[in-house]
């Protein structure tokens, strides 16, 4: 995608960014297709879960069209999450340590969730395979009910205006598919994902649609699987809800800040 010119469709109010992209592959779109909004009415996190949508954060969904063989769909979460959190570190330069990616698709800064991502799917009716990655970033506001940590760029003291945040996010994520390569390059992008990743080695609780695991989190195997260290051997997760714990060990749970 370097050196393309960046197709967008900049919207004020929708009721979902991924839902406009979706509805974009089904009138024939060709795909690499930007859309963001000001705010949405009807935005979706992970698993079902509404993702409040303001006016002030970013709300920005990728489509691509047949451009991930469907064996390398799995690989994109991390890829994709790699490449917003690449993209948010150039706006917090001097402290770009501080944002991490946490296993699947979240970003963090210095701990706090500042970025959700959301893959969809759908196989268009003329046969083409439509993925849209959507990304919702936390730039002036925070949820006020949310389970964990959770940060904005604002009050992490960047200063960059909405657009100036939708260019780096959108450039590290096609930076990032560009070394991807349809699932070629996806081996140095795992390992650039674990030198950012948090809580690598520490103990864990992943939930999962029927079952809660608790573990530790030891890293990917080379498909991007999480794999976890239990009391009952080592599992290999493909998604769930992570969370880090002080001690925790099957059950045993002496819970400090889940994040
Ligand atoms: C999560 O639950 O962490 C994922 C949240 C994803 C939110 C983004 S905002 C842009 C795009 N449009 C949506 O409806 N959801 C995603």
């Amino acid at each position: 995608m370097s050196g393309a010119i960046r197709r967008l469709i900049n919207l004020d109010e929708v009721g979902s960014t991924n839902t406009a992209a979706l509805e974009a592959a089904r009138s024939g779109d060709p795909g690499t297709l930007w859309v963001t909004a000001a705010r949405q009415i009807a935005g979706r996190g992970r698993r079902g879960r509404a993702w409040i949508s303001e006016r002030g954060n970013l709300y920005a969904s990728l489509l691509l069209i047949d451009s991930v063989p469907l064996d390398q769909v799995g690989n994109l979460p991390l890829v994709v999450s790699l490449g917003v959190r690449n993209g948010l570190a150039c706006l917090l330069a001097q402290d770009s340590e501080r944002v991490q990616v946490k296993w699947p698709n979240d970003v963090l800064i210095g701990g706090g969730k500042a970025v959700g991502i959301l893959l969809e799917s759908e196989r268009l009716a003329d046969g083409r395979q439509a993925i849209v990655v959507g990304c919702g970033v936390n730039v002036a506001h925070v949820p006020l009910d949310a389970p964990y940590k959770v940060t904005s760029l604002v009050r992490e003291g960047a200063t960059a205006d909405l657009d100036v945040v939708f260019d780096k996010v959108a450039a590290g994520v096609e930076q990032a598919l560009e070394i991807f390569d349809r699932g070629r390059g996806f081996m140095r992008l795992r390992q650039q994902w674990l030198e950012k990743a948090v809580g690598i080695g520490e103990a864990c609780r992943i939930n999962l649609p029927h079952e809660t695991l608790f573990g530790k989190f030891e890293g990917l195997d080379d498909t991007g699987r999480l794999v976890l260290r239990t009391e009952s051997g080592v599992k290999v997760i493909s998604a769930g809800d992570l969370f880090f714990f002080e001690h925790c060990m099957n059950g045993n749970t002496q819970e400090a800040e889940p994040r």
